[in-house]
């Protein structure tokens, strides 16, 4: 009966939100939120409808707990906006950010897209964020037990080769905020950024770092966020890397720049112009990253699965394929939160 209710609940809400501009209803859904949460007990209303409180359900992946295998993926929540609220939904964790350290307005608008006949987004947001000093305000008035994580990346400005300088300002001003941390090497809109998924240069980000995080009294878990569109004979270089600087894990993955096989009409494609591709059209490159990294690096690896969970059905393929943990972002747009209980529901059935 409640799943009904919220498919019809949803098909309104999804129907209204998508009269209008992507990052309009983007910004305008988070305002609702923060309204309605506002109502006395509506939020634990919520929580008691989504989140499924199950031990079997739990996971401890690269020494951290999570209440369940399902989190938010970096995009979302870029500023930690909504850290109090998205664990009504029954996610266990937020990965906010991409995170710089000075705020930027990032690409010109309209830079977000949705392709409704592929249940995908094209985005060119270009590291939009509110800077480290904003973000840390916010992560200090955090109520909730949710796990964080801290995807951070270097501004627009920053030339390339003084790059790891925004990495290592990020990591320690975000260090005693979030869980974990994402570097993020494979944006398609920061010009340049994905040339740090190179050997040379991501040596030298990820040794620097690392450096940094022995010293502290707890190191925290960082990983490595790689695009769907890196050849196999480099991602062999990371998962070499992932080795030797004893990276905790891999985030795969991120947007792609192809365009093979939508059912959107070319000349729709063509006037969006350039960005990254998310959401259905990418499950397969993305699930294939992962079984790839899963059976090279013999299962060692950690892997997060993001890209084109838009079912239960396509969470438990990316579990098959090696996943410890899954994200969704292009799916909870286009299904809705009820997206992750049945995901969750599902893996109970189909492993306990
Ligand atoms: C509008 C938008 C903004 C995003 N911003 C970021 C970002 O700032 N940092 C990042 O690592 N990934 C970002 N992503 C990528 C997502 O985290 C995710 O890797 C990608 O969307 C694939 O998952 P999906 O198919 O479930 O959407 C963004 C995606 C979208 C659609």
């Amino acid at each position: 009966m409640f799943d009904l209710i919220y498919k019809v609940v949803w098909f309104f809400t999804r129907s209204f939100l998508f009269l209008f501009p992507p990052e309009f209803s983007h910004n305008f859904t988070f305002f609702i939120i923060k309204f309605l949460f506002k109502i006395p007990f509506l939020k634990k209303i919520e929580k008691s409808r989504y989140f499924i409180n199950n031990k079997k359900l739990e996971r401890n992946v690269f020494g951290i707990n999570f209440s369940n295998p399902v989190g938010l993926a970096a995009g979302f929540d870029k500023n930690a906006k909504m850290i109090n609220d998205f664990d009504a939904f029954g996610f266990s964790f937020i990965e906010i950010g991409t995170v710089t350290p000075k705020s930027q307005y990032g690409n010109k608008k309209p830079r977000l897209f949705r392709l409704k006949k592929d249940n995908g987004l094209i985005n060119r947001m270009g590291f939009n964020n509110d800077g480290l000093i904003k973000v840390i305000s916010r992560l200090k008035k955090k109520k909730t037990k949710l796990i964080i994580g801290g995807n951070i990346g270097k501004n627009k400005t920053t030339p390339l080769e003084d790059s790891v300088d925004d990495y290592k300002k990020c990591f320690n001003d975000l260090f005693d905020y979030v869980d974990y941390f994402v570097l993020n090497v494979s944006s398609p809109n920061t010009p340049s950024l994905r040339e740090l998924q190179r050997k040379d240069k991501l040596e030298t980000l990820i040794s620097s770092i690392q450096l940094i995080n022995e010293k502290k009294y707890n190191p925290k878990p960082v990983l490595i966020k790689i695009s769907p569109d890196l050849d196999f004979k480099y991602v062999d270089e990371v998962i070499d890397l992932i080795f030797k600087y004893k990276i905790s894990g891999v985030v795969a993955t991120n947007s792609t720049n192809t365009r093979d096989g939508l059912k959107t009409s070319y000349d729709k494609i063509e006037k969006i112009g350039q960005g990254g591709l998310t959401g259905s059209p990418i499950k397969e490159m993305s699930t294939n990253m992962i079984r790839y990294i899963n059976k090279k690096a013999s299962g060692s690896i950690p892997i997060i699965a993001v890209g084109g969970i838009m079912s239960p059905d396509d969470a438990i393929e990316k579990i098959e394929a090696g996943a410890s943990l899954i994200q969704l972002y292009t799916g909870f747009v286009y299904k809705g939160p009820l997206l992750i209980r049945n995901i969750n529901k599902a893996i109970l059935e189909k492993y306990n």
